[in-house]
């Protein structure tokens, strides 16, 4: 049976009947007989991807291996199945017909994003360019649009999964499905990673179960944008506890009170943007194509490029960060009483946004000046 015959059905029995035809027909491989091994691409939480080549075809392929001893045969075959399903969209990793089994591991063959993941370029502490951002996000947009139409959640929405074809985010492709649920499923464990975590997951007691609905996705897409544009996260955990989300949710609540000082950067029409992306109602969350106009909008305030030496004012100091270690690090809480600067995107290292001066005519916002560049 042909994908584009199993596509004109609900995705929840396409899913099944390919899950099961997979099943059917996978193999055993000696990788080594089939593949030439490149170097590894990365690491996940549950195995590995290499560039290979095969043998036969002489195309690179990403191989994704996942270990048998922490992933059942039903959730690799539910990975592949989603990723082949959803491969038919410009803005999702294309997949290969090929998956198999190793003594170790189930595999499955991607297309190979040759410049890698989203997160190797994004700036810590300075961010991508609001022409890089709009031209990368703009294809995550279409591509969870793609996956929300389809009725399924990708759940783990972060700058690792969004893979890449160049440094200037022409061609970017979201990537990795393991976690990807249809809408309305009920899920046992909440999983994800922390930051992009919305806040009724966070406050979700871990083993209580939770629905899966499209407001999840959403809600990482705005902290996913926010870190492209500031190379910062806004926050560790959407929680009360957080000084960082607990400003901005007293911001978004009380709306004539101050503009948290990481978020002043960006113009009304961003903020408005992102107050449908992050609204705190889960309920209340905007669609991903909702967003779609804002891109015709100027989204930050500052310059877009860093000022070079010469093109200093005096009112507009442009400075370089000094990394510093976060007390988070060490498996803390953020206390941010001791600190204004809020969480960095490597996890090593925090930049600050203080409450700068600002111009006397406009709103501009300049980082911090730790270490002034001259
Ligand atoms: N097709 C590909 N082309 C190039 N690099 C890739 C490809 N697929 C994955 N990678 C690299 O490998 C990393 C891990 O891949 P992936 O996210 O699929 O694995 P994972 O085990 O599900 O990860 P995690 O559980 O940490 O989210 C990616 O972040 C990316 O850097
Ligand atoms: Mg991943």
């Amino acid at each position: 049976m042909s994908f584009s015959s199993l596509l004109s059905r609900g995705a929840a029995d396409i899913l099944e009947e390919l899950q099961a035809l997979t099943a059917k027909t996978m193999e055993k491989v000696e990788v080594t007989k089939q593949y030439e091994v490149i170097r590894e691409l990365g690491k996940g939480t549950y195995g590995r991807v290499d560039l290979v080549i095969h043998k036969v075809r002489g195309t690179k392929m990403a191989l994704k291996f996942l270990r048998k001893k922490t992933t059942k045969q039903k959730s690799f075959l539910q990975e592949y199945c989603i990723s082949r399903y959803l491969s038919t969209c410009p803005y999702i990793i294309g997949m290969y017909d090929i998956a198999f089994e190793t003594e170790e591991y189930y595999a499955f063959a991607q297309e190979y994003a040759v410049a890698g993941d989203l997160f190797d370029i994004i700036p810590p502490q300075v961010g991508l360019s609001e022409h890089t951002t709009k031209r990368c996000i703009y294809q995550v947009a279409l591509a969870l649009d793609y996956l929300h139409n389809r009725k399924l959640v990708h759940r783990d929405i972060k700058p690792e999964n969004i893979l890449i074809f160049d440094k200037e985010c022409r061609k970017v492709k979201l990537s990795d499905f393991g976690m990807t649920r249809i809408a309305g499923t009920t899920e046992k464990r909440v999983s994800g990673t922390i930051p992009y975590t919305a806040p009724e997951l966070c406050e979700t007691s871990k083993h209580s179960g939770f629905v899966v609905e499209y407001s999840i996705d959403v809600w990482a897409f705005g902290v996913l944008l926010f870190c492209m544009m500031t190379g910062n996260f806004p926050w560790e955990k959407a929680l009360h506890l957080d000084t960082f989300y607990y400003e901005f949710l007293q911001w978004q609540k009380y709306k004539n009170a101050n503009v948290p000082s990481q978020w002043r950067r960006f113009t009304p029409h961003a903020l408005k943007m992102f107050s449908k992306l992050l609204s705190i109602e889960p309920e209340k969350r905007c669609a991903i194509k909702d967003i779609l106009w804002y891109f015709g909008k100027n989204w930050l305030i500052s310059k877009e490029e860093p000022p070079t030496a010469d093109a200093k004012t005096n009112n507009d100091v442009y400075v370089h960060v000094k990394p510093q270690v976060l007390p988070f690090l060490n498996g803390n809480a953020l206390d941010s009483n001791k600190s204004d600067t809020s969480p960095s995107l490597s996890f090593s290292s925090c930049s600050s946004y203080e409450d700068v001066p600002k111009d006397s005519n406009s709103n501009m916002l300049v980082s911090t000046p730790i270490e002034i560049c001259v």
